[in-house]
């Protein structure tokens, strides 16, 4: 979406913000309009269907086609090709902004402004500028900022966060995630690293629970110019806690996997497995005290696959912004978090322009 003078983040601070009702827990369901139902924007509508305390209430996009294929499915929601109408809407509590990256800020601006609690789907905004010009926003406006890191709803990541809160696995040593495939190539401009790493991006540092010293990252273009559709990451922790990323749209099999190696236990998460997504490894190496020189000794135990709940974790996304929004919760993934991924996507950036030079955060 082409900027606008007044889509500047300088100018936030003289806008106004209107004010629209707070919703009462006993209504019948927040009204939520959905901006975006291209590829993902009808899994959001899908779910927020489903629950018994949202509605969708209207859906925006610029291609009639889309428009068209929502209303055959929902009746009842109003179809416009103009997202403003959906922000003039009285009636309409929520939007969910599902568009391209680039046009996630000016959208989710005037829909601050115009008083609606604001689901924005991963990345938060295209830069650090952007995302904290939100944060301010919301903040002002006193309304709900939460972005789509739909993988802090997602049981098996749960599961090791708390795995390692508890210090079952131990102290992390590194973290290798693999997310690649043929496709979806974006066509808004953004490399690879956009598309696909705010997602293990989010999930390492829910993990870890802090950001990186230090990101790095090498990528190549190899179908369009100047725009990477591989890219390797490396972010480096305090406490030598090593990360590595590697994103592509240009892969013969389509992987989702992140192995987390830690002195006690080792972790292996594959989302495209069908029932054990998740296993963890009774498995290590250490010098052995006993030995006069310095062998190594290895453990070999048991893997064990933990049972998690197997709700979808998009639906999980969908019930937390609801329960925000009706309990005036901040939620687990807000406008704050959303902008500690876009630091590191911006920085990944930079790294990539520069030759894979260090960045440090
Ligand atoms: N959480 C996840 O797992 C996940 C998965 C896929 C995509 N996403 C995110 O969802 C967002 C959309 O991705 P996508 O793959 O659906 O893209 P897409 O290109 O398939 O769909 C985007 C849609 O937005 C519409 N649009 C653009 N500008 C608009 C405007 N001003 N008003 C109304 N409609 C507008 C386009 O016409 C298009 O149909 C991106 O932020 C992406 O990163 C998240």
């Amino acid at each position: 979406m082409p900027r606008t003078k007044t889509d500047n983040p300088k100018i936030d601070t003289r806008l106004k913000c209107a004010f629209s009702e707070s919703i009462d827990s006993s209504d019948v369901a927040v009204r939520i309009g959905v901006i975006g139902c291209g590829y993902w924007g009808p899994n959001l509508i899908r779910n927020f269907q489903e629950l018994p305390q949202a509605k969708i209430a209207a859906v925006s996009d610029l291609r009639d086609e889309r428009l068209k294929s929502l209303a055959r499915r929902y009746a009842s929601i109003q179809c416009t090709t103009r997202y403003e109408d959906i922000l003039r809407d009285p009636a309409i509590d929520a939007v969910v902004i599902v568009t391209p990256i680039s046009s996630h800020y000016p959208i989710a601006k005037r829909a601050l402004l115009a008083g609606k609690d604001v689901l924005i789907e991963k990345p938060l905004a295209a830069t650090v500028k952007e995302g904290m010009a939100l944060v301010r926003l919301a903040r002002r406006c006193r309304k709900i900022l939460m972005v789509g890191h739909t993988f802090e709803y997602n049981p098996s990541v749960l599961k090791v966060a708390e795995l390692l809160r508890s210090g079952e696995l131990g102290k992390p040593y590194y973290i290798d995630s693999v997310r690649v495939n043929l496709g979806l190539y974006q066509s808004d401009g953004l490399n690879v690293v956009w598309d696909l790493a705010p997602h293990d991006i989010s999930i390492i540092l829910h993990w870890l629970g802090q950001m990186p010293r230090a990101v790095s990252a090498w990528g190549q273009s190899f179908v369009r110019k100047r725009i990477a559709d591989v890219a390797f990451l490396r972010l480096e922790f305090p406490g030598n806690v090593l990360a590595h990323l590697h994103v592509s749209w240009l892969h013969p099999t389509k992987i989702r996997r992140i192995t987390l190696v830690a002195d006690k236990k080792m972790v292996i998460f594959d989302e495209l497995e069908n029932a054990e997504k998740l296993k963890i490894a009774d498995k290590g190496a250490h010098i052995d005290p006993a030995s006069r020189e310095i062998r190594v000794g290895y453990r070999v135990g048991d893997i064990v696959s933990p049972r998690v709940d197997t709700t979808e974790p998009l639906y999980q996304e969908c019930q937390h912004f609801v329960d925000c929004i009706l309990q005036h919760k901040t939620p687990r993934t807000d406008g704050e978090n959303g902008v500690r991924v876009v630091r590191i996507l911006e920085a990944a950036d930079k790294s990539i322009k520069r030759g894979g030079s260090r960045i440090l955060i």
